[in-house]
């Protein structure tokens, strides 16, 4: 296969292929999830959430979002989160988040 050939067969992959599929989604958001249950800056907000629950819609919603099936049968993300906005969530609680999604996508 020529270089050029490689590089187009990487371009017509979904980023869920590349970043490995449903073994790699389950083990970032596994990860996703210790790390934020073990922060003090936005715990709190899981206090009243069944997290097996929580991480299986986390699964189908990255699988969808990422390219992959589209299993998810959760709802919009507003809706989602309404409630945790009455309860404080501001965008430093958001920046938490990320912090912990990025790595745990680089390390699961
Ligand atoms: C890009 C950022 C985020 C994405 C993609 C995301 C994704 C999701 C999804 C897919 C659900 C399930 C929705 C449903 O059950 O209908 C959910 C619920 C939830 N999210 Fe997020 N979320 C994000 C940011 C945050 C942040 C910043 C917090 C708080 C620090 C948070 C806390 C929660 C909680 C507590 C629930 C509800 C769990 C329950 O049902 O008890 N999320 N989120």
């Amino acid at each position: 296969m020529t270089d050029t050939q490689d590089n187009n067969t990487t371009i017509s992959k979904t980023l869920y292929e590349r970043i490995g599929g449903e073994g790699a989604v389950n083990a970032s958001v596994d990860l996703f999830y210790r790390k934020v249950l073990n922060d003090y800056r936005i715990n709190r907000f899981f206090d009243n959430s069944d997290m097996d629950k929580q991480i299986a819609k986390q699964k189908a919603f990255f699988t969808m979002t990422f390219g992959g099936p589209n299993n998810y049968t959760g709802g919009d993300m507003r809706d989602a989160h309404a409630r945790l906005v009455k309860m404080g969530l501001d965008n430093s609680h958001f920046d938490a988040v990320m912090e912990h999604l990025g790595t745990a996508l680089v390390e699961g």
